[in-house]
Formats: C-alpha cells, sequence, structure tokens
C-alpha cells in the first residue's frame, strides 16, 4: 500500500530522518514506535506531503507521489489524523465530518451556500454519509453538539470519523491514544482493528506499547532519526537493540 523508499530529512544541521524504507501491507496495522523526537511524526509529514523530503521517494499503491501536495495525496487515498486534534470548534460534529465531505462534491462549500434543488439532495446524502461515519466511531449521539464542547477521547473519534470520511486506503493515525483514558483507548483499539477489517490500511505512531503490542501486525522503531528494527510485535519484544533505546544501557 506504502513504501518508504531512502527517506532523509534534514532541518538545517539537524538530520532528522535518514535512511528510512520500508512497506506498510494492504490492510494491515503497522506500529511506528520510538523514543521522543525520534522523527515519527516528520515521517508522516513526509508521507503526507507537508514537508518535501530531503532524499528519497514515497510511494502509494506503487506509484510515486512524492512530488503532490497533501490534497492530491487525500484524493488518492492518504489521510492522516494530527497528534494535536484539529476540529473546527464551533461547527457540530456532524458538520465536522460533512466538511471532509464536500470537499469531495461538486458543489464545494462555498457553493451550497446558494442551495440549489440538487444541492440540497446532495446536501441530504453527506448528512447521511456524515452520521453513518459517526454511528461507525460511536459517537451519533453527539451529532449535534459543538465540536469544542466535547471530552478530549470523544474529540479523537470525531476527528477518526472526519478522516475516514474522506475514504482512505491507508489511514495515519499521529498518537490517537495520548491523552485516552484505558476504557478510551480499549475502545480505540478495537476502533482501530474494524477500520483495518474493513480493507482500510493503518499506521500509526503510538507511545502506548501495550496498545502497539496489542493490534499491530508490524513494526517499525526509529530511533535518532535512523532505523532500528522491523518486524512483528513478538520480534520486536524480543530485540535487545529495541530494548536498549527504550531503556537505556542499563
Ligand atoms: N519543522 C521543523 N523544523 C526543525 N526541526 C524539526 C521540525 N520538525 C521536527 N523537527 C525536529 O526533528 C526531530 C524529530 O521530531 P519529530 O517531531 O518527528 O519526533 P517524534 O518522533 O514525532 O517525537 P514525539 O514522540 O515527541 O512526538 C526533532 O529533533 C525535532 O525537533
Ligand atoms: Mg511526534
Amino acid at each position: 500500500m506504502l513504501r518508504l523508499s531512502g527517506i532523509g530529512k534534514r532541518f538545517g544541521g539537524l538530520t532528522a530522518l535518514q535512511e528510512i524504507s520500508f512497506r506498510v501491507a494492504p490492510a494491515s496495522i503497522t506500529g511506528i514506535i520510538g523514543p521522543n523526537g525520534a522523527g515519527k511524526t516528520t515521517l508522516f509529514n513526509i508521507a503526507t506531503g507537508i514537508y518535501p523530503p530531503t532524499e528519497g521517494a514515497v510511494l502509494l499503491e506503487g506509484k510515486d507521489i512524492s512530488a503532490l501536495p497533501p490534497e492530491k495525496r487525500a484524493r488518492l487515498g492518504l489521510v492522516r489524523t494530527f497528534q494535536n486534534i484539529e476540529l473546527f470548534g464551533k461547527m457540530t460534529v456532524l458538520e465536522n465530518v460533512m466538511v471532509g465531505l464536500h470537499t469531495q462534491t461538486k458543489s464545494g462549500i462555498f457553493a451550497c451556500a446558494f442551495r440549489m434543488p440538487w444541492q440540497l439532495r446532495e446536501e441530504r446524502s453527506i448528512r447521511e454519509r456524515a452520521k453513518r461515519w459517526l454511528d461507525f466511531v460511536g459517537i451519533a449521539e453527539l451529532a449535534g453538539v459543538e465540536a469544542g464542547k466535547l471530552s478530549f477521547g470523544k474529540g479523537r473519534l470525531l476527528e477518526i470519523a472526519r478522516a475516514l470520511a474522506l475514504d482512505p486506503k491507508l489511514l495515519l493515525m499521529d498518537e490517537p491514544a495520548a491523552g485516552l483514558n484505558s476504557k478510551e483507548t480499549q475502545e480505540l483499539a478495537k476502533l482501530i482493528k474494524s477500520i483495518r477489517d474493513r480493507g482500510v490500511t493503518v499506521a500509526l505512531v503510538e507511545h502506548d506499547m501495550d496498545l502497539v503490542m496489542e493490534i499491530c501486525d508490524s513494526l517499525v522503531v526509529l530511533n535518532l532519526g535512523s532505523m532500528l528494527a522491523e518486524g512483528t510485535p513478538k520480534e520486536i519484544q524480543d530485540n535487545p537493540a529495541v530494548v536498549t533505546a527504550y531503556l537505556g544501557e542499563e
């Protein structure tokens, strides 16, 4: 689904990433882990087109997308959620999901203000689709609530619903469990598996090792901008270099 080939990234004198190469298999959950500052978010920024890499290429389903801006990548099915939740706080939960769907229709969000009959039909279908996604992530009953009033955990779910509404082939999630309590994290684990079971490929950056080990099919470990290891959760847990990177020499 995704292939990163020889990715390097320098910010001025700082080498944030070097020689990162791995593949994300279709309909799998891949975890990208590593200590703070390892380069995980930078890698997502490069995969989604927010930053150009200094070296290397990003391939989606075999097609080199390295030169495409983020919107074009999203239209090809590469969609992400952010480490810090980014919602429209004054809009309702349902409207937050509808915004994403409007970008895919012919009317667009501004033309909708004029409300032609065919636009009303389109509007209704968008509303129905948005509701289905809220239902899928389990917050349908909050459709009419202002997004800014949601608890942190529900905001996360809304962000996921909005990303899913874009119909991704590959969903990148940056620390989806950060700030969630243990019950919310368990529900998130189920949700991520059900996303994968729908055929959507998932790659996530996460510090919650219990979650990562439970749901990931394969793991990539970054440390100081380099690839330290790659393998199944079991292989990674047994890898001495990984244990050292996390816990120090002692
Ligand atoms: N836009 C930028 N300009 C300069 N340096 C940056 C920029 N973005 C990231 N960096 C640096 O690149 C390195 C990797 O940062 P990154 O945010 O990718 O780490 P991370 O693995 O996501 O860490 P965390 O687990 O804390 O989120 C850090 O040293 C960071 O300061
Ligand atoms: Mg990060």
